[in-house]
Formats: C-alpha cells, structure tokens, sequence
C-alpha cells in the first residue's frame, strides 16, 4: 500500500547551510499494517509522517501510494482521493482546528468530501468520540485532550484508509489513551503512528520502524526484536540515564522504566 524508496529529505537554513532531515529510507507497509515510528525529539518522525501525507515531496528517492508516485508533478490530480484515503492526525491538533464548533468542525470534512446524512453521521462520531457535550463550543475553548479527540474525531468521520497520527497519545490521560488504544483496536485501517513513549508502543502495533537521530531507519521489525537488542536501543537512545540517590550514595545508571 505505502512504498519507501531511498528517500531523502533537507532543507536549507537561515546560514544557507543544508540539512538533512531523513536518509536514505526505504520500507513497505501492507494494508491493514499496524506500525510504530519510533525515534527520539529531532530524529525526523514528523518529518517522515509529512512525506506519507505528501505535505511535503521527497528531495530524492520515490513514495508510492497504491502504486502511484507521490511527487510534487500530478499530485494536484490524484489530491482529492489522496486526502480522502489518508488522514494525519499532527503532532499539535490546534493546526487541524479552524471552525467555529466542534459540530462544524466535524461537518466539514464530510461536506468537503461530498457525504450524505452528514446531520446523523456527526450525531453518531460525537457519540463515539464523548464530544456531545462539545458539539456548540469553539474548539479553541477545549483542553488539549478534548482538542486531539475532536481532530481525531473530524478525520475518522472520512472514514480513512490510512490513519497517520503524530505522538497521538502525548496530551492524553490514562484513561483517554486506553480509549484510543481501543478505538485502534476496533478501526482494522492501515495505521503508521510515531511515539518516543516505549511503553505505550506496543499497543500501537508489532512492527517498529527505528530513526536514530541521525536520521537513518535502524530497525525495521517486530517491537520485541528490538527492545532485547541493547546497541540499537543505545544507538536510537530510547534508553534514558538520570541520577540516583539511594540515602548519601549517589550514582547513575541507563533506564527502561516503561518496558517489561
Ligand atoms: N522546515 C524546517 N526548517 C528548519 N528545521 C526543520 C524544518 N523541518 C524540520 N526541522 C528540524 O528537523 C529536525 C527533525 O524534525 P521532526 O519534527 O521531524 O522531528 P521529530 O522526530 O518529530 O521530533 P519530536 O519527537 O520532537 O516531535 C528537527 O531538528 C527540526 O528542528
Ligand atoms: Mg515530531
């Protein structure tokens, strides 16, 4: 369904200086895939998302969706079953948030892809989503959680068959991630989402795509692969090290609080 070849991606700074973002990447994800983007803050996973939802173009290499080739040349002619098919929930929902209610916020996708009973449809996701209460508030009046459940909301009224999410989970509590993690469970879409969080990974998916922050794609391969392979967690440095004091005797050591 989604295809990687040797991508590259940079961009050139203020100084004139080139950066590069994403090296070399390559990978496949079949339909109905369920796979976990994991890389530390700066490895390039929003960078990467933004390629699969072709906000930005590759500087080299190909991105082929179904078979065709993502590029800036024709992509303004396959857009519309583009946006339709592919969803990305961003890593700030306040950038997918620009109506004035969260009813009209969810309308409008629908009416923008051309649904009918849209009236029922809305009732129906504020159900599913806990946002009746919500339906006639400015989005901007809502919590940072209540946001991210209204994005989500608007996107999966589309009815996506791919569903990119940006460290879905990084304003929710427990209980609202447990939720996510069900609805997850219940949708049965091709679904790509990123997360620095080892420990809610797992239920995101098997499959893990590593970035280290210098860019590259370490690991393609199941979760449990890779939380036994202690170089490549030290080279992704999804370990963490702090100070400890255990009464006067202080001493420092590498972390993996979350994994059991
Ligand atoms: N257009 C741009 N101009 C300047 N810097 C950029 C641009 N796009 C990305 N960057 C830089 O590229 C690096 C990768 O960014 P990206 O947002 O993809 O990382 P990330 O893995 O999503 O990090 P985080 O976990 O913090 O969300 C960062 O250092 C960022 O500052
Ligand atoms: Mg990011």
């Amino acid at each position: 369904m989604i295809e990687l070849i040797d991508v590259n991606f940079d961009y050139t700074d203020f100084k004139g200086e080139k950066k590069e973002l994403l090296k070399d990447i390559s990978f496949k994800i079949d339909e109905k895939e369920r796979v976990v983007l994991l890389g530390i803050n700066g490895s390039g996973k929003s960078t990467l998302l933004k390629i699969l939802d072709a906000l930005v173009f590759p500087k080299s290499g190909s991105y082929f969706y179904k078979g065709t080739k993502i590029g800036k040349r024709g992509f303004k002619k396959i857009s519309r079953s583009f946006r339709k098919e592919v969803a990305f929930l961003m890593q700030d929902p306040n950038m997918l948030l620009f109506n004035a209610t969260v009813k009209e916020e969810i309308e409008f996708g629908l009416r923008q892809f051309g649904f009918d009973d849209i009236e029922s449809r809305v009732v129906d996701i504020a159900k599913r989503f806990g946002l009746e209460k919500y339906l006639d508030i400015p989005p901007f009046y809502l919590s940072g959680g209540e946001k991210q459940r209204v994005a989500l909301a608007s996107l999966i009224a589309i009815e996506p068959e791919v569903l990119l999410m940006d460290e879905p989970s990084a304003n929710l509590d427990p209980p609202t991630t447990g939720w996510l993690v069900d609805l997850l469970n219940d949708m049965d879409i091709t679904t790509v989402i990123s997360t620095h969080n080892l420990s809610l990974a797992p239920e995101f998916g098997d499959r893990v795509l590593v970035l280290s922050d210098e860019h590259r794609l370490i690991f393609d391969g199941s979760l449990e692969e890779f939380v036994e392979n202690r170089e490549l967690m030290m080279e992704a440095k999804l370990l963490h090290k702090h100070r400890h004091k255990h009464g006067p005797v202080e001493h420092t050591h590498f972390h993996l609080h979350d994994w059991e």
